[in-house]
Parts: structure tokens; sequence; C-alpha cells
């Protein structure tokens, strides 16, 4: 790896991935979003990885596909390589996945932060989705993920406008779970992590397949498919565990079966 710097413990259960191409600003060349996948297939099949935090540094989460690397293609070239169908599979990784984001998220770097679970920002995040300045458009989920979680007036102006908007408004719009002081936002995502990772993997692992079925059926649908997750827990170790300690009056501790 390059151009990730990945520590599967980073707290117990919990894994860290860090985008590490600061002079660019984390822009996102064809080979960082496959170390990107690579690194999520390999963290995915870790029994011992409840939840992941993808974060960039304080300057940049990421400031988008990398430009220099694209200015000379083709739509054919475009198509053939097909990167950005990369972070349709970084989408189907299993388990809750945060993103701690600082400094600048655009173009494809705003797109890679939706495709998380939940996002902590630091106060001077940015986000933004400025291709059309660029004399193109988002191609990797922004028009459709952004739509959809901010809604359509606020997606219009940011796509139509390049323009970024700030972590504050990207919070009261609920593009983000939290903001917090620069100095604090990764402790913060691993607080959010501990609590998540502290649960049954089993359980988060179909709730977020749940939450994430909304985006891509009907409501029957949904209901449905909820239903059949929420039955299959009770398939599992976790769901007796939990019960079972409720009703002892002591902590769970799951693990993962
Ligand atoms: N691609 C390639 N290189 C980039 C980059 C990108 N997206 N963003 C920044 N860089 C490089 C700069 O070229 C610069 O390199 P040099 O030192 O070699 O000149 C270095 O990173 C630092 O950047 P700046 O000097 O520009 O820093 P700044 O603080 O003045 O500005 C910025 C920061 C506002 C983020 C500015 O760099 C910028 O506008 N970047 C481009 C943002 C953008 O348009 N992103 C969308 C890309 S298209 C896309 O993502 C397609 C898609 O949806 C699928």
């Amino acid at each position: 790896m390059d151009f990730l710097l990945i520590t599967p413990q980073a707290r117990p259960g919990v894994a860290l991935i860090q985008l590490n191409r600061p002079k660019e600003l984390n822009a996102l060349n064809g080979q960082l979003v496959r170390e990107i996948r690579d690194a999520l297939q390999a963290l995915d099949a870790d029994e011992a990885v409840r939840v992941v935090i993808i974060t960039g540094n304080e300057r940049a989460f990421a400031a988008g596909a990398d430009i220099k690397e694209m200015a000379d293609k083709t739509a054919v070239d475009m198509f053939l390589d097909d990167r950005f169908a990369t972070l349709e599979q970084i989408r189907r990784f299993r388990k809750p996945l945060i993103g701690a984001v600082s400094g600048f998220a655009l173009g494809g770097g705003c797109e890679l932060a939706m495709t998380c679970d939940m996002l902590v920002a630091s106060e001077t995040a940015q986000f933004g989705q400025p291709e059309i300045r660029l004399g193109t458009m988002p191609g990797a989920g922004g028009t459709q993920r952004l739509a959809r979680a901010v809604g359509k007036a606020k997606a219009m102006e940011m796509v139509l406008t390049g323009e970024f908007i700030s972590a504050h408004e990207a919070h009261r719009v609920g593009l983000v779970n939290r903001v917090v002081p620069v100095g604090q936002y990764l402790e913060e995502a691993f607080r959010l992590a501990a609590r998540i990772a502290a649960m049954s993997p089993v359980a988060a692992r179909l709730a977020k397949e749940s939450i994430n079925r909304v985006f891509e059926t009907h409501l029957e649908e949904g209901l449905h498919f909820e239903r059949k997750n929420f039955y299959l827990t009770f398939a599992s170790e976790d769901k007796k565990e939990g019960m079972a300690a409720f009703v002892e009056k002591r902590k769970p501790e799951f693990k993962g079966r």
C-alpha cells in the first residue's frame, strides 16, 4: 500500500485507514481508490475488526479525483477504466464505516465520505462537488447520494454552483453526524466507533444492511427485508447473550457469532 496507512487494531475492534497522499491533498488517483477497496475487503474478512474509520489528515480528507491524472483522458478511457465503479465496491463493505473528515472533502472525496455510514467532521471540514467548475459533473454517486442525504434543493445548489459548504452547514443539512474542534475529530470518531464495536457485530451488520435498503427499495419491501434480518439475529449467540445479560443485570459480551 503506497498511499494508505492501515492499523487493523487502532483500538480494540476498531481499524483505522488513513489516506496518505498529503502533498496532493489526498487526491484520489486510480491506485489510491483500488488500495481503499482492497484494504476494506481485507478488513471485512478480519473477524477481529468490528468497525472501520477512514480518515485523511487535518488539511484534507480528499480533494477529489486526481485531476492531473484525468486531464487528458477521453470518454472511452474513462469508460474502460471505470474507476468510479470501485466506489460501488467500497459501498458494499458490510461493517460499520465511519468517516473522520477534516479540511477538504471535495468531488470524489465528498463522494467517498458519503459512502461512509456516519461522518464525524472537524470544524474546518468543507464539503463540495466542484466538478462543474471543471466542465464536468459528479460521477461517483455525487448527484445520487448527496440528493438523498441533503435533499434536492441543497444538492442542486452544491452541484450546479460547485460551492463548498462548511462543517456546520453539513451538520445542519444532515450530511454529518457531529462537528467537533479540529483537534478532536479523530478521537470523537474513535469514541463513536468504540460504542458500536461493543455491540453485536452480527446485529450491527444486519442493521446496516437494513438501513441501506431504504435507498434501494419501497417501504413494503424494506419492512419485509428488515423483519427477515431481525428474525435472523435470533439465530445468533450474541442475541442470546444480549437478552440474558439484560435479565441477569450485567454487561453483555458480544462475540460476533
Ligand atoms: N487532483 C490533483 N491534484 C490536486 C487536487 C486534485 N483533485 N486537489 C489538489 N491537488 C494538488 C494541487 O494541484 C497542488 O499540487 P501542486 O503543489 O503540485 O501544485 C496541491 O494539491 C495543493 O493544492 P493547492 O495548492 O491548490 O491548495 P489550496 O489550498 O490553494 O487549494 C483546493 C485547495 C481548494 C482543494 C484546490 O486544490 C482545489 O480546488 N482542488 C480541486 C478540487 C476539485 O475540483 N475536486 C474535484 C475533482 S473531479 C472529481 O472528483 C470527479 C468525480 O466526482 C468522480
